[in-house]
């Protein structure tokens, strides 16, 4: 099916962007907002859907059973706002406002439990080095707002590894702190009126690219062993690495955000819900250079040994486009078990796949209960695909017996178009994948010679096109796949 491009974006938004461009896009995107929720049936397919933002009069409805509600609970008020500019912020572009940001979050944190307190940063260019956020805390981004990263590194101090990593992800040892940061703090928000973040962080793809770099990447926001945080309404642009890392964490809501890298960024995954739980992400659009979403939970004997599970996450109506990696990831650092995980509406186009299950021996841990429905995926070069074997572990330690279990994997109601190749389903040699469920998948014309790929994999397929492989042929004989 031939599908339009989207002519009013520029070819690469995020380089030289001038605000008449940044206009158009909003209006493009208030325009497709509300033809989304008009949505119907004659909807052609191939528009981009980043999530419905200035909803023109109707009041957004919320329905308890499909919202991030109850997930995150606001707590007390915010008794003291300041602004920025109230700690000698400067919003040129240039004025290096570390310190003031350093300051303000200081003296902050002395209402934490004294009825909770708010910085504004106003419009303007907020250039920024690293900063830590604190509880019963609102950072509020005003209408034109941007908080720009520094382009020295020494503004990004080192701090220890993650202890479920054991090392720097890409370097042994410390790694880069993120551009926001937050260590145990409860009730944190970050919101605000179409303000955005920018990491800048070309010269961080760089150093990856010209292999000069010494420590691992900083995240753009990264919060740690932190509890009932709201990320919301907020543009989050060129991270260094990851964009948004909950780890340790519990009772996140990440909605409405819009995430943007260039698509050949190194790394620069959208949301990775780490060792965390209670997990929302509604409303998201995402194209960046790794997986739109990916959720993990520690790497190789660290993250066994830690066993600090991701579980009851919830990824609702993510869109976007990733070339090289996937609409939503599992692993494939998986090593502290990743279970409970609800996936819908996900739409994603022109990537290079759309579910991806990533695990490798050595891992340890588990994969089960996790149901990814009413998903669509148009030019996926292999929609579904467990792989395994990148020979990417933490250091030698690895226990190679470490085997990860994969237990309810149900995967319905998806529609394809444009898709490239069949299924690739490779499960590892000593474990078996049970309980593998596809039901009402249907992914158009493939070539005749498009044949599904499965290794050590066992479980059922109901009305699934094209037919699948024998490991998933039915007897007929149960229903937990046929009616789950
Ligand atoms: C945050 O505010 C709540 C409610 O006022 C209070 O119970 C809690 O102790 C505060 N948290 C901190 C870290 O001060
Ligand atoms: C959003 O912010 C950008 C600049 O940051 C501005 O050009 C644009 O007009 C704003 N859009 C809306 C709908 O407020
Ligand atoms: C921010 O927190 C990290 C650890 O969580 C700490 O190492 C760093 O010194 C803090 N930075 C500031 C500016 O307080
Ligand atoms: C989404 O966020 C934008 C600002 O980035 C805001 O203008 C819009 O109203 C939000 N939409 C909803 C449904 O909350
Ligand atoms: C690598 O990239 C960084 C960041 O752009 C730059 O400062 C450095 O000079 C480059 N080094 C080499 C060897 O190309
Ligand atoms: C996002 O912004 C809209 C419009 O200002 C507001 O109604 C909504 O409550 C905000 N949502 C969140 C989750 O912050
Ligand atoms: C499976 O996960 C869903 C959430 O996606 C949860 O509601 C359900 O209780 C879980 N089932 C089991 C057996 O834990
Ligand atoms: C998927 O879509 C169907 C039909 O619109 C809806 O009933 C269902 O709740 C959605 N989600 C899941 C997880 O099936
Ligand atoms: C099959 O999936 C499609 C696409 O999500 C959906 O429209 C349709 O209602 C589903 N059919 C059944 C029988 O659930
Ligand atoms: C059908 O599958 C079930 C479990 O999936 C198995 O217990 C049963 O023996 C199978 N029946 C036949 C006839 O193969």
């Amino acid at each position: 099916m031939d599908v339009p491009e989207r002519p009013w974006l520029p070819k690469k938004p995020w380089l030289g962007v001038t605000r008449p461009s940044w206009v158009m896009i909003l209006i493009a995107i208030t325009l497709l907002g509300l033809s989304w929720l008009q949505m119907s049936p004659t909807r052609p397919v191939g528009v981009a859907t980043p999530p419905a933002s200035g909803d023109a009069g109707a009041a957004p409805v919320e329905h308890p059973s499909s919202s991030c509600s109850g997930f995150y609970r606001p707590g007390g008020g915010r008794r003291v706002v300041c602004s920025i500019e109230e700690f000698g912020g400067v919003g040129d572009g240039t004025t290096s406002n570390t310190d003031a940001f350093r300051r303000a979050v200081e003296h902050l944190k002395a209402f934490a439990d004294e009825g909770g307190s708010q910085l504004t940063v106003p419009r303007g260019r907020w250039l920024t080095g690293s900063f830590n956020l604190t509880s019963n805390f609102t950072l509020y981004l005003e209408e034109g707002a941007i908080i720009l990263g520094s382009q020295d590194p020494k503004e990004w101090p080192l701090i220890e590894p993650l202890p479920s990593y054991g090392r720097g992800r890409e370097r042994l040892g410390a790694r880069y702190i993120s551009l926001i940061h937050g260590d145990g703090l409860s009730d944190v928000v970050i919101t605000g009126q179409n303000g955005s973040i920018d990491g800048q962080g070309r010269m961080w793809w760089e150093l990856w690219w010209n292999r000069t770099l010494k420590h691992t990447r900083g995240h753009l926001l990264e919060l740690m062993n932190s509890h009932n945080i709201l990320i919301s309404n907020l543009t989050f642009i060129n991270s260094p690495f990851w964009t948004i890392h909950p780890v340790y964490c519990s009772n996140v809501v990440v909605k409405n955000v819009t995430i943007l890298a260039p698509l050949n960024a190194p790394n620069t995954d959208g949301i990775d819900p780490d060792s965390s739980s209670n997990v929302c992400i509604e409303d998201c659009y995402i194209e960046s250079g790794d997986d739109l979403v990916a959720i993990k939970s520690g790497w190789d004997q660290y993250g066994i040994a830690m066993a600090y599970p991701s579980s009851n996450i919830v990824v609702r109506r993510v869109s976007g486009t990733t070339p090289t990696c996937s609409g939503i990831g599992f692993g494939s650092e998986m090593s502290g078990g990743i279970s409970n995980v609800l996936v819908e509406d996900l739409h994603v186009w022109n990537s290079a796949a759309a579910v991806r299950l990533k695990t490798d021996r050595g891992r340890g841990g588990y994969i089960s209960n996790i149901t990814i429905a009413n998903v669509t995926m148009e030019r996926v070069k292999i929609p579904i695909r467990f792989s395994r074997g990148s020979n990417d572990h933490a250091d030698e330690g690895y226990d190679p017996k470490a085997v990860p279990r994969i237990n309810g994997v149900y995967i319905k109601n998806v529609v394809g178009i444009g898709v490239g190749k069949a299924p690739v389903l490779e499960g590892i040699e000593g474990t078996i994948y049970e309980k593998i469920c596809f039901r009402n998948v249907s992914l158009g014309r493939l070539s005749p010679k498009a044949r599904w790929h499965c290794e050590f994999v066992a479980g059922e397929a109901y009305d699934v096109f094209p037919t699948p492989c024998q490991q998933l042929k039915n007897n007929g004989s149960s229903s937990w796949c046929r009616y789950s």
